[in-house]
């Protein structure tokens, strides 16, 4: 908390850049908390994170956080991101963060492309998403309203942090997009048909888009996790089977991300067992799915 504090005590409000769209944009120095000018900085790792204000992304922004490396977090929830900030500058980080709706396509086209200038970004992680209690469906189907929310937030909002940096990397020749969809995306749940559709939607859109990317040097990778430890998991009535804590999860995604994998799912015998789906008639799949649904208290 204390570190939190000496950070905001030390920034400077003139210094702080607020885009017409109202997402607020601060740079930060590892050394005692000054802002710093946005200015060119050549040196160093420069790695964006939109959902760094907790779980996966809280967890993927500690996992590289050390000296040299620029971290650019994003989130709604400024403390929860000031707090994550703080972590990551105690471990040698710089870190930036910016306070944007993933929704926003003009306020999230503004700051990608301020963050780009600041120093040349080489890891985007498309990671912000809605799920858990809050995307499971009542037996009467899911209402427009939370539908759509639901596809804004996991499909539209990964179009909107990818766009605006594709002609980066690719005039560059370079760059590195992580995109974060889930096992649900691979199985229709009765669950949260949305939510499965939303996480659908984003691993076949990586996909094209790294066959896209290909010629021009730009990778892509899609993760498909199972179960993570954190708030979104943690709104569920029940834990989930074979859960991994979110650190576990952070470090399979980065090992991912440095051999230039294209696709990386956990843990596996969850992966198997959406695979055997597949292999089994629906009639089948249909039948088991839908008991698991009935038997399933949800409040
Ligand atoms: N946990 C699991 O079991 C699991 C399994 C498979 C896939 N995933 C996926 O992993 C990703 C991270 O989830 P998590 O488990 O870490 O969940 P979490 O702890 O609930 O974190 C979700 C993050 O997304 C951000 N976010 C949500 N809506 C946003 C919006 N409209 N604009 C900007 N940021 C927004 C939140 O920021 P604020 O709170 O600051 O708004 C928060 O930082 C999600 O895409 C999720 O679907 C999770």
């Amino acid at each position: 908390m204390i570190e939190i504090e000496k950070l905001i005590s030390n920034v400077k409000p003139n210094r702080f850049r607020r885009d017409q769209s109202g997402c607020s944009f601060h740079a930060r120095s590892s050394r005692g908390g000054v802002l710093m000018a946005i200015s060119p900085r050549a040196i160093g790792l420069h790695v964006v994170i939109t959902g760094a204000s907790s779980g996966l992304g809280a967890a993927l922004a500690r996992v590289y956080a050390k000296p040299g490396v620029l971290l650019t977090l994003s989130g709604r929830d400024k403390m929860r991101l000031l707090s994550v900030a703080a972590d990551c500058v105690s471990a040698g980080a710089e870190v930036d963060i910016v306070v944007c709706d993933v929704t926003d396509a003009d306020g999230m086209a503004a700051w990608l492309t301020s963050a780009d200038q600041v120093r040349s970004i080489d890891i985007v992680f498309a990671n912000a998403g809605i799920g858990g209690k809050a995307a499971i469906a009542p037996p009467e189907g899911e209402a427009n309203a939370v539908a759509r929310l639901i596809f804004a937030t996991n499909t539209l909002g990964v179009i909107n942090t990818v766009t605006p940096i594709i002609p980066r990397f690719v005039g560059r020749q370079t760059g590195h997009f992580v995109v974060v969809s889930s096992l649900a995306g691979l199985l229709g749940l009765p669950h949260s048909p949305a939510y499965c559709g939303s996480k659908a939607a984003v691993r076949v859109y990586a996909e094209g888009l790294r066959r896209l990317m290909r010629p021009h040097g730009v990778r892509v990778t899609v993760v498909n996790p199972g179960f993570i430890d954190t708030p979104m998991s943690r709104s569920l009535p029940l834990p989930g089977p074979r859960i991994w804590s979110a650190d576990r999860a952070a470090r399979a995604v980065k090992a991912a991300v440095e051999k230039g994998r294209s696709e990386v799912t956990f843990p596996w015998p969850l992966r198997l067992a959406v695979a055997a789906t597949r292999a089994l008639p629906s009639r089948l799949v249909d039948a088991i799915l839908v008991k698991h649904y009935r038997r399933t208290t949800f409040s």
